[in-house]
C-alpha cells in the first residue's frame, strides 16, 4: 500500500468516525428527514425524552410539530454549512424563537440607576506572562451547570458562578451558592425573573455581608419573598453566608484585559444571547452570527486554543447541561472586533475577596 493510499484511509476513517459521532449529537440523522412520517417520529420521540405532557393534546402536539419543523430546518441548513460550531436538537427544539427570547435570558443592559458607577481600578492591568490557556473546572472552581428555566434570571447566575470561583481560589472550599437568594432579596436595583445586572448583585452581596448556599437557599425558578436566614437555621441547617470584599469591572473592548482577569479567576460577562444558532448551539467553537445588544449574563471560566489554532474563550451558560458542550460554550476569540464576539467585551466584571 503507498503512502497516498494509506493516508486516504486514515482520513476517511477519521473522518467517517467524526462524521457519526457527531449525527448522534446532532439529535436526528438524514434518515429522520425523509418525508413527514419519519419527522413525526422524530419529535415524538424527542418530545418523549423531554417529557413533554402535549403528546395528548393533539392541538398543541400539531402546533408543537410545526416550531420544532422549522426549528429543525434551521439546524440542519447551519449544519450543512459545516461552520466550526454545530447545531443539535436540545430541550428548546419545540419553542419558537420569540417565546425563547422572552424567557431564558435576563439581563438588564443599560443599568437604570445614577447609583451605578462603573469602577476605574482594574487590578489585573499590570499582569504579564499570560498563561496559553486556563480552564477553571479543571482547577475545582466550578460548580455543575445550572439551568435557569423559564425565569430572566441569568445575571443572578452569572453573578453566583463568578463567586463559586474567587470563593474556591481563596478559600479552597467549592460550594454552590444560592441564586434565589438573589431573586427573592436583591430586588432593589435588580428585577428578578424580569432581568438585573452583575454589578447591582455583586454589590448587594458585598453590601449585606455574603450568600447563603445553594442547598440552604434553594433554586424554584420564581420570585418569591426575601427569606430571612433565621429560617434556613429553623430547618436545622446553618444558614452559612460567604462572602465577598467588593467587585471590579474588566477595562470594556480589551480581549487582552478579559484574558489578564482570566488568568486569575472566573469572570462574570454579557453577551448577546437571542440567536438562533446560540438557542441550538451544540458543539464547537462559536462563530456567530450575533449581534452585541446585550441580553444575556453568562460566566467565562477559561479560554484556550484549538488544535487547529481557533482561539476562544470558555463559557459557562445557565441552560442546562443538555445545553451545548454539557453546558459550556467555546466563543471565537479575535473576531476583528473590539466589542468581541456577540459583545462579550463590553461589560465584564469580577468579585473581589481578600484571604480571609
Ligand atoms: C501598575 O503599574 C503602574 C506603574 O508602575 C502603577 O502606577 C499602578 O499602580 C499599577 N497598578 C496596579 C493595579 O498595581
Ligand atoms: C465550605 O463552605 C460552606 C459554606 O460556607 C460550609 O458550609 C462548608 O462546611 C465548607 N466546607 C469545608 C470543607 O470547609
Amino acid at each position: 500500500m503507498n503512502l497516498s493510499v494509506l493516508l486516504f484511509l486514515i482520513f476517511t476513517l477519521t473522518s467517517c468516525a467524526f462524521a457519526s459521532s457527531r449525527a448522534k449529537d446532532f439529535g436526528y440523522s438524514s434518515a429522520d428527514l425523509v418525508s413527514e412520517e419519519t419527522l413525526l417520529n422524530l419529535f415524538h420521540s424527542w418530545a418523549a425524552t423531554h417529557d413533554k405532557p402535549y403528546l395528548n393534546s393533539p392541538k398543541t402536539k400539531s402546533t408543537k410539530f410545526e416550531v420544532f419543523k422549522d426549528n429543525l430546518n434551521h439546524i440542519v441548513a447551519t449544519n450543512k454549512r459545516r461552520k466550526s460550531h454545530w447545531l443539535g436538537l436540545n430541550a428548546f427544539a419545540d419553542m419558537a424563537h420569540d417565546e425563547f427570547k422572552r424567557n431564558y435570558l435576563g439581563l438588564n443592559p443599560k443599568p437604570k440607576y445614577s447609583t451605578h458607577t462603573r469602577s476605574t481600578t482594574f487590578m489585573y492591568e499590570n499582569v504579564t506572562n499570560l498563561p496559553k490557556s486556563i480552564d477553571w473546572r479543571t482547577k475545582g472552581a466550578v460548580t455543575p451547570v445550572k439551568n435557569q428555566g423559564g425565569c430572566g434570571s441569568c445575571w443572578a447566575f452569572s453573578t453566583v458562578a463568578a463567586m463559586e470561583g474567587i470563593n474556591q481560589i481563596v478559600t479552597g472550599n467549592l460550594t454552590s451558592l444560592s441564586v434565589q437568594e438573589l431573586i427573592d432579596c436583591d430586588i432593589k436595583f435588580d428585577e428578578g425573573c424580569s432581568g438585573g445586572t452583575m454589578d447591582y448583585a455583586f454589590a448587594f452581596i458585598a453590601a449585606v455581608g455574603g450568600l447563603r448556599t445553594e442547598q440552604d437557599y434553594p433554586y424554584t425558578m420564581e420570585e418569591g419573598s426575601c427569606q430571612p436566614a433565621a429560617k434556613a437555621c429553623q430547618a436545622g441547617s446553618e444558614a452559612k453566608k460567604v462572602s465577598i470584599s467588593g467587585y471590579e469591572d474588566v477595562p470594556r473592548k480589551s480581549e487582552e484585559s478579559l484574558l489578564k482577569a482570566l488568568a486569575h479567576q472566573p469572570v462574570s460577562i454579557a453577551i448577546e444571547g437571542f440567536g438562533r444558532d446560540l438557542q441550538f448551539y451544540k458543539g464547537g467553537v462559536f462563530e456567530g452570527p450575533c449581534g452585541t445588544e446585550l441580553d444575556h449574563g453568562v460566566t467565562a471560566v477559561g479560554y484556550g486554543t484549538t488544535v487547529d489554532g481557533r482561539e476562544y474563550i470558555l463559557v459557562k451558560n445557565s441552560w442546562g447541561q443538555e445545553w451545548g458542550e454539557q453546558g459550556f460554550i467555546r466563543m471565537r476569540r479575535n473576531p476583528g472586533n473590539v466589542e468581541g464576539l456577540c459583545g462579550m467585551y463590553k461589560m465584564a466584571s469580577f468579585p473581589t475577596k481578600s484571604k480571609p
